[in-house]
């Protein structure tokens, strides 16, 4: 089948992969991709987002069988509808279902309507501002104020005070987080392990994908601000098989039904943001597409036909046939980034060591923020430049390789945690 993907990071780098990997692939081409994906698609520079027309024009010239869209924006803004309305078979939800990861307030709602586990929490809107700050008064602490849209994961404030609560309700209607902020969410504060569990889905069958750890926070030993995430590993031990089934049959599969009978069926890839306490999951966030960088471990462990599944989900008959194995083996994924970063950074840094570490068979290299200048050189172009994915029959083998990944690297300025993964090797399941 030919494929064109979405989207420029590691995420996509990864997808990219294993769809080239994939034996009922043709071709494969990346819109606008990034210059790790060169030999494993076609990267398309011509395209535009804000012209859907230009996307459906595409598919029909390359008799495209599948469209993957790697990141939430154009879900959000309704590509994969306009897509469909074109009979162009697409794995991403519509901007109706999208709205479980664009509008907290929906996500939490339509939990709470289904008997979905979540923290207990209470939304206003920018008129309702004294009832925000009156219903923080007799909550307990820590308390957690989030607001209602997209804010690149910057929206969420875990206060530990109520002058701290009290200050985040009035920074967030202040229009700090423009549009995202005109709606807040207050949540209870849930205590816990986070984990990040993904379903691939095609609005009523899914099946799940390995369990993952991301490391969200800047600095080791989880401090620091918090960041896109600077590396993840796949499985993660602190997901038992007995957490994984309750994942699905508490959150999964009462989701999805909840979503196809208020008449807007996921179809895609429902990522569930977890926090596990004493065995026992709730659900943290919904986001409508793959984790960065948990996707990048995830489906290096992952073993099947990921261009079938993606197609079977897409075209409403998932086929969970198509994936052999959910985790051979340990993945762990240290992002390289550009000191500074989640805050000002240099870019135009060239990176060094890329050759080299293509012939080491245990590790995989994902692009997210590079360039490709025309006398062939690689230049750092963002925050997260890298993920240096380790492979290993154990994850502490897969961690090892990771970091012996990261030694042949070298740019100037060059950042990355020392600690991904540990957090796993002493799981002392509940
Ligand atoms: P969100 O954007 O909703 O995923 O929140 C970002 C991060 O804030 C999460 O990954 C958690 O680390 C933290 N967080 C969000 N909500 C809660 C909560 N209710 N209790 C504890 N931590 C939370
Ligand atoms: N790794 C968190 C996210 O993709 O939202």
């Amino acid at each position: 089948m030919n494929i064109l993907l979405i989207g420029s990071g590691g995420r996509e780098h990864a997808l990219a992969q294993s769809l080239h990997a994939s034996p009922s692939t043709t071709a494969l081409y990346a819109f606008p991709g990034n210059p790790g994906m060169n030999g494993i698609a076609t990267l398309v520079d011509s395209l535009s987002l804000n012209d859907s027309g230009t996307i459906i024009a595409f598919c029909k010239q390359h008799a495209i069988d599948l469209v993957v869209v790697g990141p939430e924006a154009p879900l959000v803004k309704g590509l994969a509808d306009e897509l469909r309305s074109h009979s162009i078979a697409v794995f991403g939800p519509s901007a109706k279902a999208a709205r479980i990861e664009s509008s907290k307030g929906f996500s939490k709602d339509l939990m709470k309507r289904h008997g979905i586990p979540t923290a207990g929490y209470e939304h206003f809107t920018k008129e309702q501002i004294h009832e925000a700050h009156a219903y923080i008064h007799d909550r307990a602490l820590p308390i957690v104020v989030k607001a209602d849209g997209l804010a690149a994961g910057k929206g969420v404030i875990i206060a530990e005070t109520h002058d701290e609560a009290h200050a985040a309700i009035d920074e967030i209607f202040s229009g700090l987080f423009a549009d995202a902020g005109s709606s807040i969410v207050i949540e209870d504060f849930l205590k816990g392990e986070e984990a990040s569990v993904f379903a691939i889905t095609d609005g009523q069958n899914s099946i799940l994908l390995a369990p993952a750890q991301d490391h969200k926070r800047a600095k080791d030993g989880d401090l620091g601000k918090n960041t896109g995430g600077m590396g993840a590993y796949a499985p993660a031990p602190l997901v038992t098989e007995e957490i994984m089934n309750r994942v699905d049959n508490e959150i999964v599969r009462p989701m999805l039904k909840a979503m196809h009978e208020e008449g807007f069926p996921f179809v895609g890839c429902l990522f569930v943001g977890l926090m596990i306490d004493a065995g026992k999951p709730s659900v943290v966030e919904f986001n409508c597409r793959f984790g960065d960088p948990e996707t990048q471990a995830v489906l290096s462990v992952f073993r099947g036909d990921l261009a079938t599944l993606l197609h079977s989900a897409a075209i409403g008959a998932l086929d969970a046939s198509a994936m052999q194995s959910r985790a051979e083996g340990f993945a762990c994924n240290v992002v390289m980034a550009s000191g500074g970063y989640p805050d000002d950074y240099e870019t135009g840094h060239k990176i060094l060591g890329l050759d080299k570490i293509s012939e080491i068979p245990q590790i995989s290299v994902f692009h997210a923020g590079t360039k490709l200048l025309p006398d062939g050189s690689i230049i750092t172009s963002g925050g997260r430049v890298l993920g240096i994915c380790g492979l290993g029959a154990t994850l502490s083998e897969a961690i090892q390789q990771a970091y012996i990944g990261v030694e042949y690297i070298h740019y100037q300025k060059r950042y990355f945690r020392t600690d991904i993964g540990k957090k796993g090797l002493h799981v002392t399941n509940p």
